[in-house]
């Protein structure tokens, strides 16, 4: 299997119900590891740069609006087909389509402050990192 690595966001719903070390244990439970953490508040431009691939859904507004909606906490997973094990362990977007177990089912509130975001590929894992972390900050 492939050593990968993915970017994590716990978003807003996850900071302010104080559960992000819930969900941390998740991920390290699942044999990910966190080499890089740290929390921000995004700025509104920050956010619609981030999520930019969205643009045009009918969402995008709402979704930059929750994610400046308070702190989030901005993370590199690092393990063996990193991407595909976190979007496994995070469950569906939708917390009603998410499996048993899964981070959204169990703590999930909507599809919007659905408690957690991942990479969806290589290509956007590299690219989302690199929008957060410095190599240096980023520690196997
Ligand atoms: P995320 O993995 O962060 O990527 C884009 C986000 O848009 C997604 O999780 C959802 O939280 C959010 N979102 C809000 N509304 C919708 C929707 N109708 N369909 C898909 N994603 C949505």
């Amino acid at each position: 299997m492939e050593k990968q690595r993915t970017l994590s966001i716990l978003k807003p719903d996850a900071t302010r119900r104080n559960i992000t070390g819930k969900i941390n244990a998740k991920i390290e439970t699942s044999g990910l590891r966190i080499i890089a953490q740290k929390r921000l508040h995004l700025s509104l431009s920050q956010a619609q740069a981030f999520y930019a691939v969205h643009a045009e859904r009918s969402f995008f507004g709402e979704l930059c609006q929750f994610m400046i909606s308070g702190p989030v906490v901005v993370q590199v997973l690092e393990g063996d087909d990193a991407i595909a094990k976190y979007r496994d362990i995070m469950g569906a977007t939708n917390p009603a389509n998410a499996k048993e177990g899964t981070i959204r089912q169990e703590f999930a509130e909507s599809i919007e402050a659905n408690s957690v975001h991942g990479s969806d590929s290589l290509e956007n894992a590299a690219r989302e990192i690199a929008f957060f972390f410095s190599e240096m900050e980023i520690v196997s």
